[in-house]
């Protein structure tokens, strides 16, 4: 299926190879079904979209796709590797990186220390311990710099706005150089001048190689950003597709405006 984007096609062999695979995902929360047999791929190159209204999974799916919380059954591969079930730091070291819905900093660290604790998912123990290294402050600071808030790297991260905050997340992400990065509504909650930002920040490091899963309610965002895109309603995947016909989808109607 030729389903791209012609203004962002990139070129390499790669770019249509799967690299997440997501296998009939199920996870319930007691009587609520948050995740119903979910199959979906994902290909390397693509910026992948994941939409779906309010309680559709898309955040569960997430959870246990990158070892947050055990699904109750399914298989989840990357490149061909089996990562079912496996612990954060696992998931992270197979070249996973993700971002949360709601920003998870520490409020009372200063940003800089934040980026640095981002270099292992147990990163703030590793900064109370041993000590930072020169290289990863380095790069932490380079990162600060690309995603353009190193002015602030002293100040304590709970201070700075929420957008900077999802700005300081992504820097974090990339400080273990993920070749795919899950980002949870990266524009949620941002204003508009910082929303460009983290566009065009998704646009960059996708040309640079660098997979991306997106979940996100701007669907103007969406429409934009994305090659290829998934609608989850009610836990599953119910279409998939370029923007263009997604969008137009009777299917993506439905499980939006109930019509
Ligand atoms: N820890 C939990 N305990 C109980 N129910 C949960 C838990 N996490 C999610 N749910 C429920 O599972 C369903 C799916 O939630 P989820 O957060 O995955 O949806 P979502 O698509 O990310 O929604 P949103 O777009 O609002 O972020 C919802 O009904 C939600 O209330
Ligand atoms: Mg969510």
């Amino acid at each position: 299926m030729s389903t791209d984007n012609p203004s962002t096609q990139r070129t390499g062999a790669e770019q249509h190879e799967v690299g997440l695979s997501v296998r009939d995902l199920s996870k319930s929360f007691g009587g609520v079904r948050a995740v119903v047999g979910a199959s979906v791929d994902f290909h390397h190159g693509r910026i992948n979209a994941l939409i779906g209204p309010n309680g559709s999974g898309k955040t569960t799916f997430f959870n246990c796709v990158t070892g947050m919380i055990r699904a109750d059954a399914g298989t989840v591969t990357y490149r061909g590797k089996d990562i079912t079930g496996k612990a954060p730091h696992r998931v992270a070291h197979a070249g996973i990186g993700r971002s949360f819905q709601v920003c998870r900093i520490f409020p009372r660290m200063s940003v800089l220390d934040n980026v640095l604790a981002g270099v292992r998912p147990s990163g703030l123990v590793a900064l109370m311990g041993s000590g930072r290294r020169a290289s990863d402050v380095d790069k932490a600071r380079a990162l600060l710099a690309r995603v353009g808030i190193d002015h602030l790297e002293g100040a304590e991260a709970g201070d700075i706005s929420y957008g900077q905050q999802k700005l300081l997340e992504l820097a974090g992400v990339l400080m273990t150089d993920p070749e795919t990065i899950m980002l949870d509504e990266p524009a949620g909650g941002v204003n508009p001048a910082l929303i460009e930002r983290i566009s065009t920040l998704i646009t960059e490091l996708n040309a640079e190689g660098r997979t991306f899963i997106v979940v996100e309610h701007n669907m103007e965002l969406v429409m934009r950003l994305s090659d290829h895109v998934i609608v989850f309603d009610r836990g599953a995947q119910i279409a998939a597709g370029p923007p263009s016909t997604v969008q137009s989808d009777p299917a993506v109607l439905e499980a939006y405006l109930g019509v």
